[in-house]
């Protein structure tokens, strides 16, 4: 049994953690966080999680034990797990950071987009980008992983096909995204008011988001080669979901869109290529760790589209972790993330 460790368990990400690892036969969460609600049982807080975590209580990140756990998700801002890595994996503690600490390759990257020093460049340098559709075998050998961000993970997994493959030009891609709010977290903020989310659909960090290096960063990994990339995210009235409408022009236009994507994720768990002709839709993959795509072909055009649609919060954040960490401890890759979606 996998003693886990989240720090962060009162946000929208770290009770995902709770809810799917609540299901999960080969891990148990041992040690749960939180500065504000410290002393508060987690049922107490969540009430779907009675009878599941009836003894489990939020504790001072400084108190909770987490160096005796096996591993420990960083359910937090950036800027936390950078801070706490080295004392946890000198204890033997493998880590997985939901956030951005260890997703850019180049700490002056970092350091640009997220306005702080690196805390530990050489632990950054090993660590592993926690996409197991391009990374698995890296990820199981891994002491610290860097899981991917909601945006990336669905920007990069329909991209990927297109740009290995070498069919599109990489200087002209476009992806057009969407997102519900729970991707924000559990805050208050004025965008993030009923008032204001509700009935209203608006683009956001339009000049520049942080997700575009982290996207740039693995498309020109795929691609061989630097791209250039429109990433404009829009929040709309939603809960739970992530749809991207990717766009790249073709330049071998006789290329079978359909089978390149079925061949490049035949045998992966966790990705849905959908028949030709499909439209996916967010609820067909709410609260399951589900990617589908469609890749299409429009009318008239040498472009590729593709719709790629995830839950931000299972294969965008949680859903995604507790894969990697599958892949650390050598479990089966789905352990614990089997569930469908909920409809409707
Ligand atoms: N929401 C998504 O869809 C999504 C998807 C992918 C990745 N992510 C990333 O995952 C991380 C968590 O996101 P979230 O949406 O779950 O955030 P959230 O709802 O705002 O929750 C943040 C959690 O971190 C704790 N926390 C904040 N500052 C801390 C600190 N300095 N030290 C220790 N704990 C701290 C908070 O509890 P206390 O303040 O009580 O300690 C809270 O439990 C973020 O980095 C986010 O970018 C989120």
């Amino acid at each position: 049994m996998i003693d886990v460790g989240i720090v962060g368990g009162t946000g929208y990400t770290g009770v995902e953690l709770l809810r799917l690892l609540a299901q999960h036969p080969d891990a148990r969460v041992r040690a749960i966080t939180s500065r504000k609600d410290a002393g508060t049982r987690v049922p107490d807080m969540f009430p779907s999680l009675r009878r599941r975590y009836d003894g489990l209580v939020f504790a001072e990140p400084d108190k909770a034990g987490l160096a005796d756990c096996d591993v420990v998700f960083f359910a937090t801002p950036h800027g936390v797990a950078m801070a706490q890595a080295r004392e946890l994996v000198s204890a033997g503690v493998k880590i997985v950071d939901l956030a951005a600490d260890f997703r850019l390759r180049d700490p002056a990257v970092f350091e640009r987009w997220y306005r702080m020093p690196h805390a530990c460049p050489d632990l950054l340098a090993e660590s592993v980008y926690g996409l197991p559709e391009v990374n698995r075998e890296a990820i199981r050998k891994a002491r610290i992983v860097g899981n991917p961000g909601c945006y990336p993970t669905a920007v990069q997994l329909g991209f990927l096909p297109l740009l290995e493959a070498g069919v599109v030009d990489t200087r002209h891609l476009i992806a057009d995204c969407k997102s519900g709010v729970s991707g924000a977290g559990r805050k208050t903020e004025m965008n993030l008011l009923f008032a204001e989310a509700s009935d209203n659909f608006a683009a956001y960090g339009v000049k520049g988001h942080r997700h575009h290096p982290e996207i740039a960063q693995g498309l020109a990994l795929a691609a061989g080669s630097p791209v250039s990339l429109a990433f404009t995210p829009h929040l709309t009235p939603a809960i739970r979901g992530i749809f991207a409408t990717l766009y790249a022009p073709l330049t071998g236009p006789e290329t079978d869109l359909q089978a390149l994507f079925e061949k490049r994720y035949a045998g992966e768990p966790f990705v849905d290529v959908m028949p030709a002709g499909s439209a996916p839709d967010t609820r067909s993959v709410r609260a399951s760790n589900m990617l589908r795509i469609a890749v299409h072909r429009p009318a008239g055009t040498d472009l590729a589209m593709v719709l790629a649609v995830e839950d931000n919060l299972v294969k965008g954040a949680a859903g995604q972790a507790i894969q990697n960490m599958n892949l650390m401890f050598g479990l089966p890759e789905g352990a614990g993330l089997e569930a469908l979606a909920v409809l409707p």
